[in-house]
């Protein structure tokens, strides 16, 4: 029986770029929906750019664009991203469009209209000088347990301890540098909390397949701690869609968010002329089928399906959680150069089917996160891919081309190839189950009884027996029919190679009830064609060197790990909080010691010994000095933050610190090059390092 799937992935944020741990999900889907459509069902697989919120607001601000213009230019980004991986969408498309406004307005009515939708007086965080109230993202300050700076309202970077935004000290908005205050505002909550919606979310998440197993049991704990109603407004300013019938109040974007997803498939439904309202309605015979990350579950497996159930849409009929990316055994880093961003490896011309093949080989249905080792990578794609299953091509398709006119052989099949043919339902079953490590592993060992098969029959001692021709026609037909069935069980992982092995066996693209019979005796094929390159350590070092950034974690780094949250802080709906203690002012207590890094660490920061040449106070700026500094080779242009601590002209021709190899930083009043060491503490005044006299321009410090 053919099925009818919708599938999606989650819909990325359009703020940043897309990056190894987000190929996980692409790539993970992407293998389910190729399979699917192999088998011969109707798939429909759709994705877009997750586009609304403060944080694409304030960067489309910054650099000077509008929002459009923003979303527009990381749109083109994502899809070519998505295209060199091989990601085939049906719709790629945008959460900022009509179909999903028109969807969200109408969802929202219906809830209302249900009496799920109520009004509060919140008070939040608030920016006085940018006038708009703060996500915790935009809120730093200092660290209540070790007294870090510049750390975020949850946890602090330095010490790793967790806490609120209540709980900083000195906070400030890191819009605009202001203190920010508390403010009261009306906001919208969808009432999860509703007898309603409780015990329709019980008997949803409880019963039934929709969730894997540990994700009921994750579900079940946030049930004891008993389901909060769901703030789905913010104030003006916001990019995003306003709420009908509430002007000045906008959908919080994780509201259309989710809509997004029925807004691709509405946008793919109008061009393919499918009917979108047959879909919509409950009891509809198309599965919908959700990938996610683990980190967005509360939103798929608690909101989303209440919103669709009370608003009286279909609900989901799965959503697979998968766990979060480490390389080599670590949170992926910018340090280490191991954040990667799909582009880069794209940009360095690494082969997307290598990667493609190795998350397969580590993926299972479960939420365990997946590492991807860099030395495993390269030996585990070299063997099995180019060892074990290219070698079979190369070493049979050259005599059936050379000594056969390229025309293939009858005769009995071998046991290897029998073998192979029988495991077609045990693959599939696999891939259906999300199984792909398992998919994998059968694939890899049929593949090793295969070439076990060409060793024993020794074809390259055949050819020189002119007496055995026969025998080596029926030996490399053989091979060439277990490398049509391994290309067939691997298409879903290596789309672009199959797509190269149908040429050159001179096939119709592989579905998988083309696994049931032989190609005929005469079938002709053509030389072999060139289909996989081994991966050369020095094209991952080269890797790692294009993603390595400054040392300093920067917002982007911090925005990926912060989603985990449903809600952001809410200062108090009733009683105010305590306010935080100010720091005693004046008085010096040192701060607690930082991690331990090796020398290694320590040697990639290139201190030089630099000349003051020029200090210039900068129209506009409050704080910062302009510097032209004299390292020996260059020049550079440093601006510092020290106008309340120095006179511009007492500091001229003096010796200074600074940090040479720093990332060149674009400043409102020009690029700052390089950065000077001074020492600090909390409230105290600033202090320049000094170098001894005899020291000149351009030594390193070490
Ligand atoms: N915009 C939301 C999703 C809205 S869906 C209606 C979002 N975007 S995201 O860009 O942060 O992440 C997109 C997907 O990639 C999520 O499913 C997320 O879990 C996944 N991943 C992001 N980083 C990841 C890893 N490091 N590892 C594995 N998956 C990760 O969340
Ligand atoms: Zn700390």
């Amino acid at each position: 029986m053919p099925r009818r799937l919708l599938v999606t992935s989650a819909l990325p944020y359009a703020n940043g770029s897309i990056h190894f741990g987000h190929l996980v999900e692409y790539i993970q889907t992407d293998i389910w929906v190729r399979f699917q459509k192999m088998r011969g069902h109707e798939v429909h697989y759709v994705c877009a750019d997750d586009t609304h919120g403060t944080a694409i607001m304030l960067r489309a601000e910054k650099e000077g664009i509008t929002a459009e213009a923003l979303i527009d230019r990381v749109w083109a980004e994502h899809k070519r991203d998505f295209d060199g991986f091989l990601v085939a969408f049906d719709n790629y498309y945008s959460t900022h469009a009509d179909e999903t406004r028109t969807l969200s307005e109408d969802i929202y009515r219906k809830l209302r209209d249900r009496g799920l939708i109520d009004v509060r007086s919140v008070e939040q965080f608030y920016d006085p000088v940018k006038s708009m109230f703060l996500p915790d993202r935009f809120i730093k300050g200092e660290c209540p347990k070790c007294g870090a700076k510049d750390q975020y309202g949850d946890s602090c970077e330095v010490c790793g301890s967790t806490y609120s935004p209540t709980d900083l000290k000195n906070p400030y908005s890191v819009v605009s540098g202001a203190t920010p205050v508390r403010k009261a505002s009306d906001h919208y909550f969808f009432r999860l909390s509703h007898e309603d919606c409780q015990r329709f979310l019980k008997n949803w998440t409880q019963t039934g397949e929709h969730l894997q197993e540990e994700a009921r049991n994750k579900i079940r704990e946030w049930f004891d701690q008993g389901l909060n109603d769901w703030d789905i407004s913010r104030d003006a300013p916001y990019f995003g869609f306003e709420i009908p019938d509430a002007p000045g109040k906008y959908f919080y974007v994780w509201l259309d968010a989710p809509i997004g997803y029925l807004g691709s498939f509405r946008n793919l439904a109008n061009m393919r002329g499918l009917d979108f309202d047959a879909f919509a309605k409950p009891g509809s015979d198309t599965e919908m089928v959700h990938f996610i990350g683990k980190d967005i579950l509360y939103f798929h497996a608690l909101f989303w399906p209440a919103m669709l159930e009370f608003a009286g849409f279909r609900t989901p009929t799965q959503v697979f959680a998968h766990g979060f990316l480490t390389v080599n055994g670590e949170k992926m880093s910018k340090t280490r150069g191991t954040f990667i961003t799909a582009g880069s490896y794209l940009t360095l011309g690494l082969d997307p089917e290598w990667l493609r093949y190795y998350y397969a080989a580590k993926l299972g249905p479960t939420m365990e996160d997946i590492d991807l080792n860099l030395d495993d990578f390269m030996a585990r794609v070299n063997s099995d891919l180019v060892g074990k299953y290219v070698n079979i091509a190369s070493r049979a398709a050259g005599f059936i081309a050379k000594r056969f006119e390229g025309k293939l052989a009858a005769g009995e099949e071998s046991a290897a190839v029998r073998a192979l043919r029988s495991r077609a339902e045990t693959i599939a079953g696999h891939y259906d189950q999300r199984e792909y490590a398992k998919a994998l592993r059968e694939i890899m060992a049929a593949a090793d009884e295969v070439n076990q098969f060409v060793d024993q029959e020794k074809p390259w001692d055949l050819a020189k027996q002119p007496e055995n021709a026969a025998r080596l026609h029926w030996v490399c037909s053989q091979a060439v029919e277990a490398f049509r069935l391994l290309t067939l069980y691997l298409k879903p992982v290596l789309p672009a190679v199959a797509a190269r092995v149908e040429t050159f066996l001179g096939i119709a693209p592989l579905a998988w009830e083309h696994a049931a019979a032989a190609l005929p005796e005469g079938h002709r094929i053509d030389a072999y064609r060139h289909l996989m390159t081994r991966i050369d350590p020095k094209q991952i070092e080269a890797l790692l060197e294009a993603n390595k950034e400054s040392l300093r974690p920067t917002a982007d780094a911090h925005s990926q790990q912060r989603h985990a949250q449903h809600q952001e802080t809410v200062v108090t709906q009733e009683a105010p909080a305590a306010t935080p203690a100010p720091a005693e002012p004046g008085k010096f207590v040192p701060a607690p010691i930082a991690p331990t890094i090796t020398i290694d660490d320590f040697m990639k920061i290139d201190l030089r010994v630099a000349r003051v040449v020029k200090a210039e106070h900068v129209e506009g700026a409050e704080k910062l000095i302009k510097l032209t500094l004299d390292i020996g080779s260059e020049t550079r242009q440093v601006f510092a933050g020290i106008k309340a601590h120095y006179d511009p002209t007492k500091i001229e021709g003096r010796l200074v610190l600074m940090v040479a190899n720093l990332q060149p930083r674009k400043m409102r009043f020009g690029e700052s090059q390089g950065m000077i060491l001074a020492a600090s503490g909390e409230d105290t005044g600033v202090y320049l390092l000094d170098v001894d006299s005899g020291a000149e321009p351009g030594m390193r410090a070490k």
